[in-house]
């Protein structure tokens, strides 16, 4: 069974945004040790350390929201099997702020990023896969994907943007046996959170956990086991999927 697993994602070219911190970067110690060949791709120079941790996976250090640079990585990068599109922000350094007082500017660099920073990817993604015939691709949503959030309008906004793009995608790529899913975490132990969400809102600190049936919020590597196998041939007939990782927050 061991061996199995361990196959999952075995000589799998597969890129990963957001790679240098959090969901990101334990999705690349983890699709590495399915036997993936990576390139792990994040704004912050961090991903190189996480690179050269992982044997034969490549580094570029550019920001999404960067077309040209995203498409010169990815056409060094060569050929594709799989992308997990990830990388994002929440807004606020993890404050909460009604509309009223949101900045018009901070809803356009949160879209920028999550959702128009995303549709870069997965537009040069899908040409370069859909040419190929095959290919799978991992978007990160969140459950604000599905859900409203007083605070957290313009994260909500965006990630209900990316499901949105995920089935349309799917939709369209589905005669040429590309794949496309979102995951859907509910709160992750990630620096996002952690060392952003909880600090700028204390009360969310303490009702995070509780917030989830399952009495605890997630760590990373559980959203990353999720992408993961949407990622392989065992989810080799699901498309157009929203997969929540939430211990059960969103089935309330
Ligand atoms: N942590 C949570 O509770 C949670 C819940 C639901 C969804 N998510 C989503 O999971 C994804 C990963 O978040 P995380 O929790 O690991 O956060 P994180 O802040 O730990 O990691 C995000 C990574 O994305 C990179 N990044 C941000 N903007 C970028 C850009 N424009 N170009 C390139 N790289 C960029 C950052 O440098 C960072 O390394 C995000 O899309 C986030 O919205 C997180």
């Amino acid at each position: 069974m061991a061996t199995l697993r361990s196959l999952m994602l075995e000589g799998r070219r597969i890129l990963i945004t957001g790679a240098a911190s959090g969901i990101g970067r334990a999705a690349a110690e983890l699709f590495a040790g399915y036997g993936a060949k990576l390139l792990l791709i994040d704004r912050d120079e961090k991903v190189a350390d996480v690179a050269s941790g992982i044997t034969g996976a490549q580094a570029a250090i550019l920001d999404i929201t960067d077309a040209a640079a995203f498409n010169d990585a990815l056409n060094a990068f060569g050929t594709l099997d799989g992308a997990f599109n990830n990388a994002g922000i929440e807004g606020m350094e993890g404050r909460m702020v009604p509309i009223t007082a949101y900045p018009d500017d901070e809803f356009r660099r949160v879209l920028q990023v999550n959702t128009q920073g995303l549709w870069h990817c997965l537009k040069a993604e899908l040409m370069m896969m859909q040419n190929a015939g095959r290919g799978a691709i991992v978007n990160t949503a969140s459950v604000m994907g599905w859900l409203g959030a007083p605070g957290l309008a313009a994260y909500s906004a965006s990630k209900h943007a990316v499901v949105g793009l995920t089935r349309s995608a799917a939709l369209e790529a589905a005669p040429q046996s590309v794949r496309i899913n979102a995951v859907l975490p509910g709160a992750v132990a990630t620096p996002m959170l952690t060392e952003r969400g909880f600090k700028a809102n204390p009360e969310f600190a303490e009702g995070a956990a509780k917030a989830h049936p399952m009495g605890r919020i997630a760590q990373p590597e559980e959203v990353a086991e999720a992408a993961a196998w949407l990622l392989s041939d065992k989810a080799s007939f699901v498309t157009g999927q929203c997969l929540a990782v939430d211990g059960g927050l969103s089935a309330q």
